[in-house]
C-alpha cells in the first residue's frame, strides 16, 4: 500500500529549506521546520512571510489562508522533534559531511519505514544513504529555485532504492501539483548537469568582457525565450550554491565545461553572492 505523507519534517530553513516549506504547508501539510538556532528559525520563518505576504498582496491567497498555512509549521532546533514525520527532506548547505551527519542521526529519531530524502543539487545520494540503517529507503528530491514556483523535482534514485520508494515520492511530488522526473545518482542530475555547463560559459563571457551583463541577459531573454538571463539567474541561485555544484560536477566528470571559472571565486570571496547578499552580478535593495 502506498505511503501517506500527512506531516513532513524539513531539515534547513534557507533559501531552499523555506520554500520547500511553503510548497508542503501550502498543500495542506504539517510540517516541522528544523534549524540550528533561533536567529535561523527566525530567518526562515520571515522568509515565508515575505513569501506569503506577497501572494496576498497579489490576490493569489486570502489573509485567512496565509495565516492557516504559517500556522501549520512547527519550528524547532531539535532533530528529535521529527519523530512524529511521515517523512524528511533535508536541505541544508551543500557539505556531505554536514548532510551525511544529519541523516545518521534523524534516522535514528524516525519510524523505521519512513523516507529519507535530501534536495541535495549534486552531492552523491548514496553517499549519504550509507550513513543510515536504512539505505533502500532513501533518495534524492531536488525542488528547484524558488520552489513554490517552479513545478519540477527530481526524484533520485541509488542503485539499492526500493522501487516502491520512488513510486511513492513521485505520487506524493503530483499531489502537490510538481512534475517529478527520475534519475540515477550522478553529479547535477539531469537539470543541472545541462544547465550549468551554459550558466559557467556565461560568466566566461562576462569575465573577458565579451558583452556587458544586460546583453547577455538580454540575449538569452528575448533570443531564447528564458525567463531570466545567466547572470540574473546566479545571482538568484547563490554565487557559492553554484561554485559547489560546478565543482561536485568537475571532480565527477573532469569535463571542463564545469571548471568553475575564476570569477566565481573573486566574487564568493568578496561577498558578492547574489541576490542573498544584496549583491552579486547586479545589486539589490
Ligand atoms: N518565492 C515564492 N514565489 C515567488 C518567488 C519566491 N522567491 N519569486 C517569484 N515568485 C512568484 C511570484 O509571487 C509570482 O507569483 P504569481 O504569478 O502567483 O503572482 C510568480 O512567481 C512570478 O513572479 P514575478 O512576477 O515577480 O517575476 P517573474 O515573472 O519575472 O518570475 C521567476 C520570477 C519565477 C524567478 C522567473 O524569472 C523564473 O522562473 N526564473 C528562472 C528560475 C530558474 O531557472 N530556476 C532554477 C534555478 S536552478 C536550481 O534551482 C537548481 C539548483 O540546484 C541550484
Amino acid at each position: 500500500m502506498a505511503r501517506e505523507f500527512r506531516t513532513v519534517g524539513v531539515v534547513g530553513m534557507g533559501t531552499m529549506g523555506a520554500g520547500i516549506v511553503e510548497v508542503f504547508a501550502r498543500n495542506g501539510l504539517q510540517v516541522i521546520a528544523v534549524e540550528v538556532d533561533d536567529k535561523a528559525i527566525e530567518a526562515g520563518r520571515k522568509h515565508l512571510e515575505v513569501s506569503t505576504g506577497r501572494a496576498v498582496s497579489r490576490d493569489k491567497l486570502s489573509q485567512e489562508d496565509a495565516d492557516a498555512l504559517l500556522a501549520r509549521i512547527r519550528t524547532t532546533t531539535s532533530l528529535a522533534d521529527l519523530a512524529d514525520a511521515d517523512l524528511v527532506v533535508e536541505a541544508v548547505p551543500e557539505s556531505l559531511e554536514l548532510k551525511a551527519q544529519i541523516f545518521a542521526e534523524v534516522d535514528k529519531v524516525v519510524r523505521p519505514d519512513v523516507v529519507l530524502a535530501s534536495n541535495t543539487s549534486s552531492l552523491s545520494v548514496t553517499e549519504l544513504a550509507v550513513r543510515t540503517g536504512r539505505p533502500e529507503k532513501v533518495v534524492g528530491m531536488h525542488f528547484f529555485n524558488p520552489a513554490p514556483v517552479q513545478r519540477l523535482v527530481e526524484v533520485v534514485r541509488t542503485v539499492v532504492t526500493e522501487p516502491d520508494v520512488i513510486d511513492d515520492i513521485k505520487a506524493f511530488a503530483a499531489t502537490l501539483d510538481k512534475v517529478p522526473v527520475v534519475i540515477g545518482d550522478r553529479a547535477g542530475f539531469i537539470a543541472n548537469a545541462l544547465l550549468f555547463g551554459y550558466l559557467n560559459h556565461a560568466v566566461k563571457m562576462y569575465a573577458e568582457r565579451y558583452a556587458t551583463r544586460e546583453d547577455l541577459d538580454a540575449a538569452m531573454r528575448y533570443g531564447c525565450g528564458y525567463p531570466m538571463g545567466p547572470l540574473a539567474l546566479l545571482d538568484l541561485i547563490g554565487l557559492d550554491t553554484a561554485y559547489e555544484i560546478l565543482e561536485t560536477m568537475y571532480a565527477e566528470s573532469r569535463n571542463l565545461m564545469h571548471a568553475p571559472n575564476p570569477l566565481f571565486k573573486q566574487m564568493i570571496t568578496a561577498g558578492l553572492l547574489g541576490r542573498k547578499s544584496g549583491r552579486g552580478f547586479y545589486t539589490y535593495e
